[in-house]
Order: structure tokens, then sequence, then C-alpha cells
């Protein structure tokens, strides 16, 4: 994990500047509704992966409710700077036993987090809190110049493999496939139309959403 603490300290004064365009907005507009959906207010919610604290700028998720775990000093750093009543923990999440007094009620590892950890370890952390919601964003493996510089230390799965390592834990996932490749489309409101309605085709796109 070395390398990637190197790359995101690297990456994280200049971090937020990279997902800028019309595409960006799009996908966390995406995400953002669905993790408000699954959101109930007195929710205890962990975000593992928190980088510059994303998840708190595009959900309604109060401070109260919220909790930022990232193995990045500097990226941590840049999310206390830009919110400095919220709680964040700089940790290796495969360092955190799990045993925890109080599990969170939701679970959020937004842009490759489990790729990083590797699937089954995010499997064994959700298999301990079977009552804990979950979503997670995942790399697809498609080229994809907005994750390719981690791109060594990520695994990749298939939704099937997927699907396969949450039945282990008796858990059954919902996956959509998230940013089809689009052509001649600059206008947000028609974007964000023509990525919903690709939601169910998991060809093709650059990140898979897991929600249980
Ligand atoms: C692509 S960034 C995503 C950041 C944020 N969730 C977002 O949506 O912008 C991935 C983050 O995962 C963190 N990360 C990678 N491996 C980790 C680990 N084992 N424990 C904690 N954080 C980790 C990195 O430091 C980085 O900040």
């Amino acid at each position: 994990m070395k390398n990637v603490v190197e790359i995101y300290d690297r990456e994280a004064a200049s971090y937020d500047q990279r997902y800028v365009k019309p595409i960006h907005i799009v996908e966390d507009r995406i995400i953002a509704d669905m993790i408000n959906a699954r959101y109930t207010e007195g929710d205890h919610v962990f975000d593992i992966g928190c980088g510059t604290g994303h998840v708190i700028t595009i959900t309604d998720i109060p401070k109260e409710d919220y909790a930022g775990f990232d193995i990045s000093p500097g990226m941590v750093e840049v999310a206390r700077k830009k919110f400095p009543g919220h709680v964040f923990k700089i940790v290796d999440v495969r360092d955190i036993g799990w045993n925890l007094g109080s599990a969170p009620n939701l679970m959020l590892a937004v842009f490759g987090q489990a790729n990083y950890l590797g699937l089954e370890y995010f499997v064994h952390a959700l298999n301990r809190m079977p009552e804990t919601k979950f979503l997670a964003v995942l790399y697809s493996g498609i080229d994809n110049p907005d994750c390719e510089y981690t791109k060594e230390y990520q695994t990749i799965y298939s939704p099937e493999e997927i699907r396969a390592s949450f039945s282990t834990i008796g858990r059954s996932v919902s996956i959509s496939g998230l940013s089809h490749p689009h052509h001649g489309i600059s206008d947000p409101d028609e974007l964000f139309k023509d990525q919903i309605s690709k939601l169910e085709d998991l060809n093709e796109s650059k990140y898979f959403i897991i929600r249980g």
C-alpha cells in the first residue's frame, strides 16, 4: 500500500480539480442520488477511502452522522481543511478489526476502494455487519483516464465475480453500470438522462455501482 499512499499524497492538492468535467458532475449526481436514497437521518455512516471528502460535497449526510477513513495523510489533510467539523481518521482500513462496539448503518466505498482493498476483504468486513447497508463504486477495468494513475494497484472484478463474492456471505447485491462512453452531448441534463438510461447495461461501463 505504500505506493498508493505516495500517489495519493502527491495527488492530494490537485485531486479535486481532476474531476470537474460535465461527465464527472453527472456521475456524481447519479451516485449522490443513490447514496441519499440509502441514507436515513441518524445513520452512522462510514466513508472508507474518503479521500478529500468528496462524498460530503455531493450528498446530504450531515457531519454528526459521518466518519471518513483514508490511508493517505495528504488526502485527509485536504479533507480536514475543507470540512473542519467532520471526523476523519488516517488509517489503512484493512487494519480496522470491525469488532466495533457499534457497527455503521451505512458503509460507503466510492471510487475504487474495493479494487484497492480486494473484494474479499470488503466482503469479509461486511460479513461482520450483516445489518449494514452499503454502496460501493468499483472500477470496471475499462480504459478510464480518471483512474489510470493507480491502475497497477487495482484488482478488477466482473459482475459475476462480484455477485459470487457477496453470495458467500449470503448477501445479494444490485449492480449498475455507470458511465458509458458518450458522444456529442454537452448539456449536463441531457447527459444525465443518457447515462441514467444505461445503468442497467453493464457492458462498456467505466464503473460498477454495487448496492446492498
Ligand atoms: C480514487 S480515491 C477516492 C476518494 C473519494 N472516495 C472520492 O470519491 O473522491 C481512492 C482513495 O482510497 C484511499 N485508499 C486506498 N487504499 C486504502 C486503504 N487500504 N485504506 C484506506 N484508504 C485507502 C486512497 O488514499 C484514496 O484517497
